[in-house]
């Protein structure tokens, strides 16, 4: 069955919501049904198309991944990343949205920022698209900032986390991504809000966790962060068995009478 954003609400204090990245039609659909949400990221911009950092993601790029996510998953409630520079204005935001929700099935769209993004929050929320936030460690903030930083480690950045997530809920979210930020804080703006907080590298009493599925699996194996957990080895179990493949077609093992017509 569908799941709706007043489903995950209704979870909020009663079961963790578990959020998913997918960027195509084939892991969506081994993702859906097993998570609550799937989010097109645009991280994708950096493991499934190579970049080092998410800037260079077009609208078109996550309309298209937004789409085939969507063809794969059923049930998953499915939120798509606005990518950098496509929500810069409030008439921006709304043109790029509406083309999002126009253009797929996506369930919500997701942007980066505190309370300087309220007024676009307002304005897609008021035309009928709902809003994930991203607060804290923000991917497409990374150049103007010079890197990837941990937030809520100081009184001043504590407080700035605290005014803009409550600033994102106030101009109508219907959900808050904490990323890279203080177990204590994550906690302290879970507990403050009355929409569901999902974290990623944010501890463990937000209302949810997310993680980026090549991350989680092992695909992207050219570093791992401290808050990833690895639940399988992908890359290395795809090479062995890309391996076998190249070992029996070059010593004859394959086709076998088996796979002959
Ligand atoms: O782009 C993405 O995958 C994200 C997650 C890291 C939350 O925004």
């Amino acid at each position: 069955m569908k799941t709706t954003i007043s489903k995950l609400h209704s979870y909020k204090n009663n079961k963790k919501i578990t959020m998913i990245t997918a960027y195509d039609a084939l892991f969506a659909k081994i993702f859906d049904n097993e998570v609550d949400t799937i989010l097109v990221g645009d991280s994708l911009n950096m493991s499934f198309f190579g970049e080092s950092d998410t800037l260079t993601a077009t609208l078109e790029q996550m309309i298209y991944h937004t789409k085939a996510v969507c063809n794969g998953a059923k049930n998953a409630y499915i939120i798509a990343d606005m990518p950098f520079g496509s929500y810069s204005t409030p008439n921006r935001a709304l043109e790029s949205a509406i083309k999002i929700f126009k253009e797929t099935k996506a369930d919500a769209v997701k942007l980066e920022g505190g309370s300087e993004k309220a007024e676009v929050i307002k304005l897609l929320t008021d035309n009928a698209i709902a809003v994930v936030g991203h607060i804290g460690l923000m991917p497409q903030y990374s150049r103007s900032e010079g890197g990837y930083k941990v937030k809520g480690k100081d009184e001043e950045s504590i407080n700035k986390l605290l005014k803009d997530a409550k600033a994102i809920e106030e101009a109508g979210a219907v959900m808050l991504v904490v990323e890279g930020v203080k177990e204590e804080v994550a906690k302290e703006i879970t507990e403050m809000l009355a929409i569901p907080v999902i974290g990623i590298g944010a501890g463990r009493y937000t209302d949810g966790q997310v993680l980026v599925w090549s991350d989680m699996l092992g695909f992207f194996d050219k570093f791992k962060p401290k808050f990833v957990k690895r639940y399988l080895n992908g890359a290395e179990i795809t090479r062995n068995a890309v391996k076998d493949y190249v070992k029996e077609v070059e010593n004859g093992e394959f086709p076998t009478q088996k796979e002959i017509y």
